[in-house]
């Protein structure tokens, strides 16, 4: 009689068979300690790092990521803002001239930006051994600028502290979305290569002025906004065939770097979370660029998403900045590798709706731009969870192998992690947005199996997460990182389980699997 009671009492649980393999197969990717990285509008950059002093809540946040794998998040620093930023030596930090905030963009990128010295120098707040790309100006083709930009970057990075701290420059940027230059007013006529052309003569200029090829610092190229992925157009394919790498600062390059979004809030009109949310579209979204990166793997480079996020203009309000964007995240970023791509930069801005930290105190709404009465203080968005999850999966060994587990059903994603040959942690997505006002929210229970020998038990951590569509009040294992100081506050809650039990995924959750060995 009791169980039959019980039975009735449960949702409809849908049971969905799930092997795991015990070993990575050749084809497993190791995964960078930063595969999330971070990507920051550069006009307000002085408020992520701090001026005279690091801005603590930025840096714990970074810290926190740290402390999980052992490696801080990368930071590229330009974006929109580095083609319309110039150089004075008398400017301290930066002097930005912003539009009006409009209801669609409450916090708008700066119209104008001279910087300084110490506009570079704060690179030092960073934690310990940070890896930062920095962008300069192509837009303008004002080589005079781009020079003195770059000298006070390597002039930043040489100095004894970021020396001592380990915060080098891996990268030096030579203009953003350049594939854009036509429709933003930056040439009235423009292809692939006259790109190239403008690249290798600036890039000559630059690199001549700092002496490029005695340092440690490359070169990063691309940094379109869209690809053709042919030798027309603008791409990776177009810009190799155009010889961008044969000449002198080509040599100097290590990676191509491509800016990708799921859809654009330009002009006000988001698309859903669910949509966003779909299995499907994530790995649509990414696929585009396989032949992208082996045409990039096969010059030798690294291939990056060097700028991304959800929805381009800063995202969507009630999509970019929830619980459901942060599922969106977790699988976007775990899946990247999968197709050969070594990091995710995700991009974020001061008021920015899809940022994963907004580091310092907001006076107005970032989904309207309505005055506050009260200021927002420092916090972290939904986001950063999948940071922190991600992280976790990966943990602090330095080869770590991730693969995506196959997994028949349109909204579970899982991923196993292997340090060695050894299978430790899996994760599972249950991507399926249960929305503020639904009722009945289901589950996928997963009955677990292995190719190789199974592991006895595993700990079980979930993101648990009241509605997709929340902006706040997620929870990791019991703990919040939405704390005053972004320090992760609470008591862990952690189950542990025998495997032979599987494991319930509701709709719009996150668990992590760590198993028992
Ligand atoms: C940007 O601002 C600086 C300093 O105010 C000014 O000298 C410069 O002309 C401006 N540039 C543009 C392109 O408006
Ligand atoms: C850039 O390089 C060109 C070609 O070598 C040279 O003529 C020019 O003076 C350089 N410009 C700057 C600002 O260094
Ligand atoms: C180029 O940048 C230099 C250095 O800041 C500045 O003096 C000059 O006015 C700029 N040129 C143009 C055409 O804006
Ligand atoms: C790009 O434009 C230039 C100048 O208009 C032209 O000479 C060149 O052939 C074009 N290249 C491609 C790949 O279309
Ligand atoms: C990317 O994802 C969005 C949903 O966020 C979808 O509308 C779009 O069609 C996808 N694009 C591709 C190329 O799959
Ligand atoms: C996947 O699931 C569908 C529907 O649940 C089922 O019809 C199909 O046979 C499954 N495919 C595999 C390969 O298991
Ligand atoms: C939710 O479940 C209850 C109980 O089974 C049912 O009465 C109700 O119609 C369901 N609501 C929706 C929106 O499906
Ligand atoms: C796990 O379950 C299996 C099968 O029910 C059982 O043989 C095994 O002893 C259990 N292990 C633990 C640690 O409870």
């Amino acid at each position: 009689m009791i169980p039959i009671v019980w039975f009735s009492l449960l949702p409809c649980a849908l049971a969905l068979a799930v092997t795991i393999s015990s070993s990575p197969g050749t084809s497993a990717p190791y995964i960078s300690k930063s595969l999330i990285s971070l990507s920051i509008e550069q006009d307000r950059w002085p408020d992520w790092a701090g001026t005279s002093s690091k801005n603590e809540f930025f840096i714990q946040t970074l810290n926190n990521l740290k402390s999980i794998t052992g490696a801080p998040p990368d930071i590229r620093i330009g974006a929109n803002s580095e083609d319309k930023t110039n150089f004075a030596h008398d400017v301290q930090y930066a002097q930005d001239i912003f539009p009006a905030p409009t209801s669609i963009v409450p916090y708008p990128e700066a119209l104008n930006i001279t910087v300084g010295d110490s506009f570079y120098q704060i690179a030092q707040h960073l934690p310990r051994g940070t890896h930062v790309t920095w962008g300069v100006p192509l837009g303008p083709l004002n080589v005079t600028a781009a020079v003195l930009e770059a000298t006070a970057i390597m002039n930043a990075f040489n100095s004894p502290v970021c020396k001592a701290a380990g915060i080098t420059l891996d990268y030096l940027e030579i203009g953003n979305e350049a594939d854009l230059y036509l429709n933003n007013g930056f040439r009235k006529s423009y292809n692939s290569s006259q790109y190239v052309k403008e690249w290798t003569a600036l890039a000559s200029n630059i690199s001549d002025a700092v002496g490029l090829s005695s340092t440690g610092t490359k070169f990063l190229v691309g940094s379109f906004a869209g690809s053709s992925s042919k030798t027309t157009g603008f791409s990776p394919q177009a810009i190799y065939s155009e010889n961008v790498l044969a000449s002198g600062p080509g040599s100097l390059i290590a990676a191509f770097s491509e800016h990708h979004y799921s859809g654009s809030f330009c002009t006000g009109n988001g698309g859903l979370l669910s949509d966003l949310m779909t299995k499907a579209t994530i790995r649509s979204n990414l696929t585009i660029y396989s032949n992208d990166v082996i045409a990039t793997h096969a010059q030798g480079l690294d291939y990056i998403l060097g700028e991304t996020n959800s929805y381009a203009c800063h995202g969507a309000p009630g999509v970019s900045n929830t619980a459901g964007a942060a599922l969106w995240a977790l699988d976007y970023a775990l899946f990247s590798p999968q197709i050969g791509i070594s990091k995710v930069f995700f991009h974020v801005g001061i008021g920015f709706k899809y940022s994963l930290i907004q580091p310092v105190a907001l006076d107005r709404s970032i989904l309207d731009g309505s005055p506050l009465s009260t200021p927002l203080p420092p916090h972290v968005q939904p986001l950063y969870y999948a940071a922190i999850i991600a992280a976790e999966l990966r943990g602090s060994k330095e080869r770590v192998q991730i693969s995506e587990i196959g997994i028949n059903d349109t909204h579970v994603a899982g991923y196993a992690a292997f340090e060695g040959s050894r299978l430790v942690r899996a994760v599972f997505i249950n991507s399926k947005a249960f929305l503020q006002g639904q009722e009945n929210r289901t589950s996928v229970h997963l009955d677990l199996a292995f190719t190789g020998k199974s592991p006895e038990a595993m700990t079980i951590k979930r993101l648990a997460i009241g509605h997709a569509d929340d902006a706040s009040g997620l929870t990791w294992g019991g703990q919040t990182y939405e704390t005053e100081n972004g320090k992760v506050q609470g008591k862990l809650s952690l189950d542990v389980r025998n495997v032979t039990d599987g494991v319930d995924v509701s709709e719009t959750e996150v668990v992590l699997l760590n198993f028992h060995l």
